[in-house]
């Protein structure tokens, strides 16, 4: 059996990860992004999952015009740092979990998404720089990692609905595993506001996004319902990443019983580079170690930075 324990939600700023590769966290500008982290970068040295399923996306790096999946899983063992220019991040490769992705491939393709299966791709810092943020400088990554790639490059674009949709397919494939024992971890990446192109660039819209950090966490159904130009015309033209988090939202649907999903760790700061940076670590109950549990009933509140 599988349990999905929590999801981990945050920016992927390229320039993250090379504050990070070029040894420049202690400066003041990134220090303040780095210091919203620290508290999940404990956090996830006591939760560590089997498998990271990480909803991301690709900037034209794996797939290009030639090919605009618009869904991809990906059920390769191993992925490559990708070159984006400036040489692969020096980062360990990702280590994939085919017999589980092909699990889920199987779940959800039956389950009516046509998904595009992938064995063999590069990740790019959409999905390299949350993983630096989460876990630090390592050897090696200390978790499993399914790529689950959405395009929101190329119009058209999915819905946040049909994001949200594709969520709850993947936690009915994830409750169907009857394999080894896993605590399962769903990435939401992307994001937050941010605009690097046209006569808007630069643009950023603090209210915006601390509204959709409230309505992801309290009210997701009626997130369901913002179409996807809202994001552009209020979160920027790379705002649109941000429909990749209410997949895994979808996946922590009241349908799938219990309690309400306890809400750990929320961090907000803008700059990093041209975007606002949101994180959010949300648990299940089955999620909540007893410390975790007894700091949300006393009401602890979570760091927050605007
Ligand atoms: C920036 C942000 C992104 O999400 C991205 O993919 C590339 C660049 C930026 O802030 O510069
Ligand atoms: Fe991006």
């Amino acid at each position: 059996p599988a349990k999905y324990t929590s999801a981990v939600f945050t920016s992927h700023v390229p320039a993250i990860g090379a504050a990070m590769d070029l040894g420049r966290t202690e400066e003041p500008y990134w220090k303040k992004v780095f210091d919203g982290y620290q508290w999940t970068r404990k956090w996830a040295k006591e939760n560590t999952p089997d498998v990271v399923i990480l909803v991301y996306n690709d900037h034209a790096t794996a797939f290009d015009a030639s090919i605009i999946p618009t869904f991809v899983l990906g059920t390769g063992a191993q992925y490559p740092v990708a070159d984006e220019g400036y040489g692969p991040r020096p980062v360990p490769d990702v280590q994939g979990y085919p017999e589980f992705a092909a699990h889920l491939a199987q779940s959800i393709i039956q389950d009516d998404f046509d998904l595009t299966l992938v064995n063999e791709m590069v990740v790019d810092h959409g999905l390299t720089v949350p993983l630096s943020l989460v876990y630090g400088d390592v050897e090696q990554w200390p978790v499993k990692v399914i790529p689950l790639a959405v395009n929101v490059v190329q119009y058209p674009v999915p819905s946040g609905r049909r994001c949200y949709e594709l969520g709850k397919a993947l936690r009915r494939a994830i409750d169907k595993w009857d394999g080894e024992e896993l605590n399962v971890q769903i990435w939401g990446t992307g994001g937050m506001s941010h605009q690097l192109q046209g006569p808007r660039a630069g643009l950023i819209n603090k209210e915006w996004d601390n509204a959709f950090l409230d309505h992801l966490i309290a009210d997701p159904l009626g997130l369901t319902e913002w179409p996807h130009m809202e994001y552009v015309d209020e979160a920027g033209s790379e705002g649109i990443e941000l429909v990749d988090w209410l997949i895994a939202r979808g996946a922590m649907d009241d349908q799938f019983g219990g309690e309400e999903p306890t809400t750990q760790h929320r961090f907000y700061h803008v700059p990093a580079s041209n975007t606002a940076v949101g994180h959010l670590v949300i648990s299940n109950p089955v999620g909540l170690t007893d410390t975790a549990a007894a700091d949300a009933e006393t009401g602890v509140p979570a760091a927050a930075d605007a």
